[in-house]
């Protein structure tokens, strides 16, 4: 490496906005560039010497860790995002690259981390999912005001949804879709006459095929957009049957989005539990009792089953006491 190349590699270093640490083969840190310091608040005396660990949070999880090694250790690019601690204790999102270095034959001598902060990229991402969910719980209200159906009713069902779905083996991501797609189950209320919606007595055959409609309605109101499919089957399907005999379409068993055969248990266990103005609240066994009877006929067994297990656990009723029903 002659000196102006050395000179200018060190020039970028110093000078480039993203973080870089080099440490030695034990992990001790060599070397941090300027944007490290400037980031972290240490200052350089306190960091060379030390393991890059002393930024470690608790929001990174050891299997992070594990992973980030694995790659590492035969050789390859790690890249990943990790939550790191400041020296004041404030935390900081890290977009981290990291490797080994190696010699000419290819021995590794060092290991160097380049990261990003991107906190503010994060903090941006949260607010624009929390303001789609805020709008997402408005449109369903609208919808629910109309049928004299409290928030709290999407609340329970959403979290017993979000539950099931976890409880089942889904993955965080989609448990965390599915419980807030279910909350506009009923969007398509909105396009039901309140005539029909509030009626106390029985709907004539007329009222109820327009009640009915509701489903296809709902999914008609959520577009065509991609993100929100699992909404629309939702909306579509809540009202099927595994056996067959539910509506709109009689769909039945795994033709039946599993998003919507989860909300159906949610949903249902929710009415139940709750009163309506044909109806008082049944405690929370007997509501349990009628889920498990419905189980292969009205219900997925497996999720069924899955709820089950959720309701031995206290797991309802903690959402229960959460969102209580006014
Ligand atoms: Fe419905
Ligand atoms: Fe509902």
């Amino acid at each position: 490496m002659n000196v102006l190349s050395q000179i200018t590699l060190q020039y970028a270093l110093d000078n480039i906005v993203d973080l870089v640490v080099i440490t030695d083969m034990k992990s001790v840190i060599q070397y941090v560039n300027p944007a490290f310091l400037k980031i972290t608040g240490y200052t350089a005396e306190e960091v060379l010497g030390q393991k890059p660990s002393i930024q470690k949070s608790v929001h990174t999880t050891a299997d992070t860790y594990r992973q980030m090694w694995e790659v590492i250790l035969a050789g390859g690019w790690w890249r990943g995002e990790i939550i790191n601690q400041k020296k004041s204790g404030e935390l900081w999102h890290s977009n981290l690259s990291i490797s080994q270095i190696r010699d000419d034959q290819g021995t590794p001598f060092a290991y160097i981390g380049i990261s990003r902060d991107i906190t503010e990229m994060k903090r941006l991402e949260q607010q624009i999912f929390d303001m789609g969910i805020e709008a997402i719980y408005m449109l369903a209200m609208a919808a629910e005001a109309k049928d004299n159906v409290t928030g709290s009713h999407l609340q329970r069902v959403r979290f017993y949804s979000e539950a099931i779905a976890r409880e089942l083996g889904l993955s965080e991501q989609e448990a965390v879709e599915i419980g807030y797609s279910s909350m506009m189950h009923d969007v398509g209320k909105l396009h039901i006459p309140d005539a029909i919606l509030q009626k106390t007595g029985k709907l004539t055959p007329e009222e109820w095929n327009e009640m009915k409609r509701h489903p296809e309605k709902g999914a008609a109101i959520l577009g065509e957009k991609s993100f929100f499919q699992t909404a629309r089957d939702i909306a579509a399907c809540h009202h099927e049957h595994w056996d067959g005999t539910g509506y709109p379409a009689g769909k039945r068993g795994t033709q039946i989005p599993l998003c919507s055969r989860i909300v159906a248990v949610a949903d249902v266990f929710d009415a139940l539990t709750s009163s309506r103005s044909y109806k008082n609240a049944w405690p929370g066994e007997v509501a349990r009792a009628k889920i498990s009877e419905g189980k292969g006929r009205h219900f997925d067994p497996k999720v069924a089953d899955a709820f089950d297990q959720l309701y031995k656990r206290n797991v309802i009723n903690d959402i229960m006491r959460k969102y209580p029903i006014e």
